[in-house]
């Protein structure tokens, strides 16, 4: 089964076709990172201009990449919750034009989802159950993936996402958007034991996190030391700060783990490009003799691939949608749940 999806949930115009949800048949995205560079983060209203520029000719790219036509393709896939807004009603109106215009049936994909799929392109026998620490630049979630379309929550952040603290850090740092990336290329070298910062633990929830007060503290240290005029070590305050949020991250998924008792483990979104991040995951699945599958680094971030992947899973569900498909900026990966 050829799925067609696309993805517009924040700065890239994305489209992918997938067979059977695991073989990539073709990628395309126009990227706006040097357009939003300039303003050190997405700017929503020109994202959702340049997605509604860009969009036809990404999908047509997509669909020529993979030698198909359009009647070769048996659902439409297309991310409708969480975004932004403006962005994610451009995907999910063009898709509902195309499927109205086609007859093939549109398959609304949650943001979330999508990026747990990311695992099952670079790994062909990966199946449900398994656990999945989901962190990217507005979620930080430890998820119990029950079955391909059935989630649970087991902890989520109550403040900051990790990416987001992340980006804030490089940021103040004076390193370019995207930042998370940037400051691990930066940090590569630095020693991460040079800074202390706090773990910080939540009270009454030991699998929930909390960025906030380490994003405070990371600030603080970069502000005392401008006013003293002193200069900071940019390599060892990043691997110092990175260390911290890999910390957090690696701790709660290794309780939630053991606790829930899940021996497959698996890191999905954006911020699971992190070098630091991929490490002690690592470390800690080899210690307990886990199963690790973390998605290669070019799956990592938004892409269509992963939101066609899931899209197939979604669509053997029988979960379709009609045209009255709305984006939303918010929603739960539970809410889906049918
Ligand atoms: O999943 P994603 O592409 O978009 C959202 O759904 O948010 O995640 C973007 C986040 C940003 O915060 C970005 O800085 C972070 O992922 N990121 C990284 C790395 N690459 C991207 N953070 C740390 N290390 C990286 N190598
Ligand atoms: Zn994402």
């Amino acid at each position: 089964m050829n799925i067609l999806a696309i993805e517009s949930s924040c700065d890239d115009t994305a489209a992918a076709v997938v067979k059977d949800g695991r073989e990539i048949l073709s990628k395309a995205v126009a990227s706006q990172v040097t357009e939003h560079i300039v303003y050190g983060g997405v700017v929503p209203e020109i994202a959702s201009r340049r997605h509604t520029e860009s969009i036809c000719a990404v999908v047509g790219k997509a669909l020529n990449d993979a030698g198909l036509s359009l009647n070769e393709i048996d659902g439409i896939g297309v991310t409708y919750a969480p975004g932004l807004i403006g962005a994610l009603l451009v995907g999910v109106s063009y898709v509902k034009g195309l499927s109205y215009a086609s007859g093939i049936p549109l398959i609304p994909v949650h943001h979330l989802r999508s990026h747990i799929a990311a695992n099952y392109l670079t790994y062909p026998e990966l199946e449900p159950e398994f656990l999945c620490l989901v962190v990217s630049g507005g979620h930080s979630h430890i998820i119990e993936v029950q079955s391909y379309t059935k989630f649970h929550v087991i902890g989520r952040t109550r403040d900051d996402a990790a990416g987001e603290a992340l980006d804030k850090a490089a940021r103040t740092m004076g390193l370019p958007y995207p930042g998370g990336l940037n400051l691990d290329r930066e940090a590569a070298d630095g020693n991460p034991h040079m800074y202390t910062f706090p773990r910080p633990r939540v009270d009454g929830s030991e699998y929930d996190f909390s960025f906030s007060g380490l994003k405070t503290s990371v600030i603080n240290v970069i502000h005392n030391a401008s006013q003293k005029g002193e200069q900071i070590n940019v390599p060892d305050l990043g691997a110092s700060f990175m260390d911290a949020v890999a910390g957090c991250l690696v701790k709660n998924t290794e309780k939630a783990a053991l606790d829930f008792g899940y021996r497959k483990i698996a890191l999905a979104g954006g911020v699971s490009a992190n070098s630091v991040l991929r490490r002690k995951m690592e470390e800690v699945c080899k210690k307990h003799r886990w199963e690790l599958y973390m998605p290669e680094l070019s799956l990592c971030g938004d892409n269509g691939a992963m939101v066609a992947s899931q899209a197939y899973y979604e669509l053997l569900a029988g979960h379709t949608a009609s045209l009255e498909l709305n984006a939303c900026a918010t929603m739960s990966i539970e809410e889906d749940n049918r």
